[in-house]
């Protein structure tokens, strides 16, 4: 008998312990759980506290004593430097454990964190498995955040070690991670005992004697570390994201509940075996990366690709067919700009009748709204189907989407799906009051949370709490708006905070803002993002400058641009700044961001009734217009 998925998710909503022991079999333990979920602590909920297991082991070593030792782990495809490599299990194995060997002969033991700086190779995968394998977790920061960003990860998680790579390669050239890796180092006040380089023969970098040890030679001679013993409710690994201040957010993993609810969602929502090819084309340092290049496929015995390039021009929008047919991938998991970048550039998918991707059985999207022309395109010239589904970098995993392998049940383009097990979502008013169907509200999730999902912030249970729980009781507040229609399918529309999504990638425009006023011209500024019809939204500054201010508005914006990219990284975007006479703002004195949004979209706008002064706007209008906005 067949069950249907409204079955499994009424199960796992009713009796939560039975689901999730149920899901734990999946999992090799150390220590079995005697029960789920550990609610002694609330609001901060714990899964799995009793256990004890190796997320390595669950990920590695298992798959080799099950005879599966031959079978790849990871293919590396970089079109970009115009190599391939894979590991097999075995090797993964021998990799993990004698890079773990290295990282403890040094020092690192359970509960150290290690931070790892790395481009899209499989040593950047070798490198958070060998942090598990010895219990030390791991903070990837993703290579196109600058040193600046680099010394923040550093100072808050304090790492023992830090492991980077010489340099990433990008389309515009070589990215040199060595010399940012030696800058963040001199900015942030934390000092790891030791980094560990890993040499790209593309471009080496220089080693700091005393200070640095090179990847190979410094697993000469050690002795391979066996998988240690970690508690269930022990982080895995912290992932820091955007928050609405500078301070971004060391999002806490645990250990088994991620391994629990991933392992889970391979078959159950993305419908693969064991042994199948599964292609999440996104980067290590994103939580996409951590939850489907890495953590998913490998405990779930399926072979993951580790990509370097792009999607367009790497070397051309063929690129992902090419990479389907040659690896025979099954599933693909990407972010719609992604696919709206091939479509622009291969309207009519001629690159895409070039290959035999019949191997491709579907496309899953995330990481951004999906917009109905490219999901239709998509659909049109792959010929399967295109599946939406939300989650944030907290949750780990899938809150609303399509459980394709479980129950392939109707897709509604522009619903991101209905809710996965153990998500109680609701649209939520103002008033905390959940908004009849079809009505737009905040989402929010009905505590506990599933396993896997954050159980608090690095070092800040009380910012846990302010930025996550305070605004609705017994509520994790998502900080997206959207709604439900009748059929219990969600549509998740607009954030409710600062945040930006550009390219798939999370940034906070309050951070962009503190950054802006620290030029010492500027007395204000404001950051909107606006739409981008390639990257989703793009930030834009308008800048403010003190009385008296005298030097080309030209310079200011250079420097202001030059700033971002230097403080955050090429990864902003940011290259959109104005100088305008005041900011509009309401009675009360806050800005009216949103407005200006609309204006920049061209969309539909309203005098807001509490505006201050309202003939600002006109002059907001005109800035705009020199930035060839609306129009983008
Ligand atoms: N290391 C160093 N720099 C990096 C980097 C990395 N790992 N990744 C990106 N950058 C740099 C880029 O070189 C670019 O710099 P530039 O301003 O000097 O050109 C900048 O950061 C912005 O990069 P990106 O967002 O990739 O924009 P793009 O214009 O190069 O490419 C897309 C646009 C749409 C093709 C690209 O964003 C893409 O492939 N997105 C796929 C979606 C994705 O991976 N999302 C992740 C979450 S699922
Ligand atoms: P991140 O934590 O970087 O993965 O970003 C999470 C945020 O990206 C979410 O809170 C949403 O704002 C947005 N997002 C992710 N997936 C989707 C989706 N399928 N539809 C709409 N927005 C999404």
């Amino acid at each position: 008998m067949t069950v249907s998925f409204r079955e499994v998710y009424e199960v796992a909503q009713r009796d939560p312990e039975r689901f999730w022991l149920a899901a734990a079999d999946a999992i090799d333990w150390m220590r079995p759980p005697t029960r789920a979920l550990h609610s002694d602590r609330a609001p901060f909920y714990e899964w799995f506290r009793d256990s004890e297991l190796n997320g390595c082991f669950n990920c590695v070593d298992r798959h080799v004593e099950n005879g599966n030792g031959d079978r790849l782990a990871l293919i590396h495809d970089s079109p970009i430097t115009g190599t391939q490599s894979s590991l097999t299990y075995r090797q993964l194995q021998d990799a993990t454990a004698r890079l773990g060997g290295a990282l403890k002969a040094r020092g690192v033991e359970k509960g150290d964190r290690v931070i790892i700086y790395m481009p899209m190779i499989a040593e950047a995968v070798v490198a958070m498995l060998a942090c598990a394998r010895i219990g030390a977790i791991h903070s990837v920061v993703f290579g196109g955040f600058a040193a600046a960003e680099l010394a923040t990860r550093i100072d808050d998680a304090k790492p023992k070690a830090v492991i980077a790579g010489s340099c990433g390669v990008e389309p515009s050239g070589i990215v040199a991670y060595k010399p940012l890796l030696d800058q963040a180092l001199s900015i942030a006040s934390h000092r790891p005992d030791f980094c560990i380089i890993f040499q790209r023969d593309i471009q080496r970098g220089e080693l700091v004697p005393g200070r640095d040890l090179d990847w190979n030679a410094c697993q000469d001679g050690v002795e391979p570390a066996e998988c240690v013993a970690v508690g269930g409710a022990e982080p895995a690994y912290l992932l820091y994201t955007s928050g609405t201040t500078g301070k971004p957010k060391g999002v806490v993993r645990p250990t088994a509940g991620h391994l629990v609810a991933l392992h889970w969602t391979m078959k159950n929502i993305y419908d693969v075996d064991p042994g199948e090819v599964f292609w999440a084309a996104s980067d290590v340092g994103w939580v996409v990366g951590h939850s489907y290049i890495v953590y998913a496929p490998l405990v779930h015995g399926n072979t993951s690709i580790v990509f370097e390039g792009k999607p367009i021009g790497t070397p051309d929008a063929g690129t992902f067919w090419r990479v389907i047919s040659e690896h025979g991938v099954k599933t693909l998991f990407t972010a719609p700009t992604a696919f709206r970048a091939i479509k622009r550039a291969d309207p009519e998918g001629r690159f895409i009748r070039q290959y035999d991707i019949s191997s491709l059985k579907s496309l899953f999207l995330a990481g951004e709204r999906s917009d109905s022309d490219t999901v239709e395109w998509a659909q049109r010239h792959l010929g399967v189907p295109v599946l939406d589904h939300w989650w944030q970098t907290e949750t780990g995993f899938t809150i609303v989407g399509y459980p394709w392998g479980a129950e392939q049940i109707p897709v509604k383009t522009g619903s991101a799906g209905v809710p996965m097990p153990g998500y109680d979502v609701r649209v939520l008013g103002t008033d905390g009051e959940e908004v009849p169907d079809g009505d737009l509200g905040a989402i929010a999730v009905r505590l506990p949370l599933p396993p896997g999902c954050l159980p608090t912030l690095w070092n800040a249970d009380d910012r846990f709490r302010e930025s996550y729980l305070s605004e609705f009781d017994g509520y994790y507040e998502t900080g997206d708006a959207g709604y439900r229609d009748e059929d219990g399918y969600f549509y998740v529309m607009a954030r409710t905070d600062d945040v930006i999504n550009v390219a798939g990638h999370r940034l906070s425009t309050g951070q962009m803002e503190e950054i802006l006023s620290g030029h010492p011209d500027v007395a204000e500024c404001a950051v909107i993002g606006v739409h981008d019809s390639l990257k989703g939204q793009l930030p834009l500054g308008f800048l403010c400058l003190n009385a008296g201010c005298d030097r080309p508005e030209s310079e200011i914006v250079a420097e202001s641009i030059a700033e971002m990219r230097n403080q955050i990284g090429a990864v902003a975007a940011f290259k959109l700044a104005v100088v305008v006479d005041r900011l509009p703002k309401t009675r009360s004195g806050k800005i009216l961001r949103s407005t200006m949004v609309k204006i920049a979209d061209g969309t539909e706008w309203n005098m807001p009734a509490t505006i201050d002064d309202p003939t600002i706007l006109d002059e907001i209008e005109l800035a705009l217009k020199r930035l060839g906005y609306p129009g983008n």
